[in-house]
């Protein structure tokens, strides 16, 4: 399987052929990741939620992404790496900027990931020229948490829909070689990846677009108590692993486990 780059990534929506992205945030879930069909891999900033506990992405930071796309790169050589700027790492002074956007390369990116498009155009312009691929991201952008009062579908409102979609051309514009579309309308979603040349990714955006991403925990099945519409499981991780936790358990406490086949002689 050949490696996808962000110059192949357009060609995929070119030859109408669908992508499929994952997160990941660890070396050994990318190890497994590596060996898959898989298109690419995000290292989301969910990755301080779902590593870290944290409440919500707002709380993610350059050293803490940078650690995981160091682990993820490691683990999954073959696989287009995508990196997360963190909330406000892309919101300081151009130098500032700049330095967290290197931290994150020099980790193993080889594409960064921001959200929203209200004064991030000049900076996605400059990082393009600067050799950094970047993706952008609309509708429900996560590290607005407070601004948009949860997470929450974004785009219901015929305004909004327009608003959304002129914020898209202008990332394709400023040279953003994909967009993600998160939380809105599939017919709205359906329209933006036909307005734009670049591939659409989408989570809960319906399945008018150009490739979906989904996060690793929950499409196999961690939380039981998280389900959104949106989501498909494909695997049942919370029992599965509980099970699997509880038999070893269980055969400490029995002395089942280690047997002589276990034990050195
Ligand atoms: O951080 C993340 O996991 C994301 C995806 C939901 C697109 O941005």
């Amino acid at each position: 399987m050949i490696k996808l780059n962000s110059l192949t990534f357009l060609d995929k929506k070119k030859n109408k052929e669908k992508i499929s992205m994952i997160t990941c945030y660890d070396f050994s879930f990318a190890q497994i990741i590596n060996e898959t069909d898989i298109d690419c891999i995000l290292i989301g900033d969910s990755g301080s939620m779902l590593m870290h506990g944290l409440p919500n992405t707002v709380h993610a930071d350059t050293p803490m992404m940078a650690s995981m796309i160091a682990a993820v790169s490691r683990g999954a050589p073959k696989k287009f790496i995508v990196g997360d700027l963190p909330f406000l790492s892309y919101r300081k002074s151009l130098t500032t900027n700049m330095n967290n956007v290197e931290v994150l390369m020099k980790a193993g990116s080889e594409a960064l990931k921001l959200e929203g498009a209200i004064g991030n155009l000049k900076l996605v312009n400059h990082l393009v020229h600067s050799g950094v691929p970047i993706m952008g991201h609309l509708g429900l952008t996560p590290q607005s948490v407070h601004t948009l009062g949860g997470h929450k579908v974004q785009g219901k409102e015929k305004e909004a829909q327009i608003q959304i979609l002129d914020q898209a051309k202008k990332l394709e514009d400023a040279g953003c070689f994909s967009l993600v579309l998160e939380c809105v309308p599939s017919v709205l979603a359906a329209k933006i990846t036909e307005a734009l040349h670049i591939p659409v990714i989408g989570i809960g955006a319906g399945p008018d677009v150009d490739g979906q991403v989904l996060v690793l925990q929950d499409l196999l099945g961690f939380n039981d108590g998280f389900k959104p519409k949106f989501l498909k499981k494909y695997f049942n991780a919370n029992q599965i692993f509980k099970g699997a936790f509880n038999d070893y358990h269980k055969e400490v406490v029995s002395k089942a486990f280690p047997t002589a086949k276990e034990s050195y002689e």
